[in-house]
């Protein structure tokens, strides 16, 4: 749009930053990835293609898109000493804390990092980001149940290889399962961007001080770990099942949670900006049936996740507070039909928003007018007074 920057960068000290990059209206539920409404993008998109879209404002051509994936194909390897990492790393460790801590090391292994508007240093960050995380969670994921790690394997699309390297083995070729494939392309491309939510605002900025990608999307993925944010996924998992192994049933739960009984939240319910149903939450419900059925799943927790937002959407507490489901509320069913352990959920939120957090960070970061962020502050404290003359 002339004459309206995107670029006044960071944190300006207006009310809001500004971004040309994702449009959300809370109170209508609608979320569009440079103009194209979500539901049109999860329908006819892929994760790279979405990707493109978002990093570069407009659809990739054919060509486009190939040299992308192939240029992200080549550079899937980790380091060898990446790779020797994980050996410190107790099989306890939480992969989230895993993903900050190898990415943060990301800038230690390559020397695209010295000039953060360095356009082609950017463009190199960008897909060794791309490539790599996915190979970094699942060593996490490996790590955790014991496995050797696989190599990638790029022969396979990106969602297969990602697939292959969690759920493949040293002990038998990998069958890539087409139901499997299309279930995580949807939901990875439903979590690409959010505009300026908790993570991505860490990741503005972390980067708004020229700070290199590796250690603001590092900084992201720390932001995204709290069970407020990309953690919820994780958690309503917990919810559903001490719902189910406690039973205390649906009705019992919600009654605790209306009486704010210490700690006890509907997880996976309630937005800052969504004060209408997440139209994420939507695509992801109508999926989780679909994904379950295909993959021959019956899950109890997915009657009990239906019984709780029925109960939910009917009671005057939640229709008067305008707490509806958000992204969260679903996808941890489906990523558990699929195999991954909740503490993979966290991980799949962050590979799914990588796309949105690089750029926003390159939206900063190509113009040289970068301001540092720096949040305006209400003081709220003493007023001025002198030291005490007698302490
Ligand atoms: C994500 O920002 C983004 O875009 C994030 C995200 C993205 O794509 O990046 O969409 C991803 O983080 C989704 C949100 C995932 N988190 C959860 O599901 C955790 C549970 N939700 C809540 O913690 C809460 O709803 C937040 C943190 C998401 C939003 O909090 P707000 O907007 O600050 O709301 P609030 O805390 O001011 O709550 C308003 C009222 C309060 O009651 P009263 O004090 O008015 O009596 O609603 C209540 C809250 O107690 N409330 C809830 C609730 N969420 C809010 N009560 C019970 N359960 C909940 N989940």
């Amino acid at each position: 749009q002339t004459g309206y920057s995107t670029l006044d960068t960071g944190f300006v000290n207006t009310a809001a930053t500004k971004s040309a990059i994702t449009y959300i209206d809370g109170d209508q539920g609608i979320l569009r990835y440079r103009g194209y409404p979500i539901e049109q993008v999860a329908a006819n998109s892929t994760f790279l293609e979405t990707a493109w879209l978002l990093i570069y404002g407009e659809l990739p051509t054919a060509d486009e898109l190939a040299s992308f994936d192939e240029r992200i194909r080549r550079h899937t390897l980790l380091h060898e000493d990446l790779r020797r990492f994980f050996d410190a790393l107790p099989a306890t460790a939480h992969p989230m804390s895993v993903l900050s801590s190898a990415v943060g090391a990301l800038s230690t292994f390559y020397e695209d990092t010295t000039d953060v508007h360095d356009p082609e240093q950017i463009e190199l960050q960008t897909i060794r980001l791309l490539a790599k995380l996915p190979v970094i969670a699942a060593y996490a994921h490996k790590k955790s149940l014991g496995q050797a790690f696989l190599y990638p394997d790029n022969s396979l699309s990106f969602v297969d290889n990602f697939l292959k390297l969690n759920f493949g083995t040293m002990a038998e070729p990998y069958v890539v399962n087409p139901v499997l494939s299309k279930a995580l392309e949807r939901l990875l491309i439903l979590h690409e961007d959010h505009e300026q939510n908790a993570s991505t605002s860490t990741v503005r900025l972390v980067g708004s001080t020229e700070a290199n990608m590796y250690s603001s999307i590092s900084a992201g993925i720390s932001a995204l770990y709290g069970p407020l944010h990309g953690g919820a996924n994780e958690a309503v998992l917990k919810m559903l099942a001490d719902i189910r192994d406690s039973g205390q049933g649906v009705a019992r739960f919600v009654e605790r949670v209306k009486n704010k009984e210490e700690g006890v939240k509907l997880m996976g319910f309630g937005h800052r900006v969504y004060k209408n149903y997440d139209p994420r939450a939507k695509l992801v419900k109508e999926s989780a049936d679909e994904v379950l059925a295909a993959l021959g799943v019956k899950d109890e927790l997915l009657d009990i996740a239906l019984e709780l937002e029925q109960v939910a959407l009917s009671d005057e507490y939640f229709i008067s507070r305008r707490l509806y489901p958000n992204v969260d509320f679903y996808t941890g069913i489906i990523y558990k039909a699929m195999g991954f352990p909740p503490r993979m959920f966290t991980v799949l939120f962050a590979i799914g928003r990588l796309p949105g957090w690089i750029a926003h960070w390159r939206e900063m970061n190509l113009d040289k007018a970068t301001k540092i962020g720096r949040p305006q502050q209400l003081y709220v404290g003493s007023p001025a007074r002198d030291w005490p003359t007698d302490h």
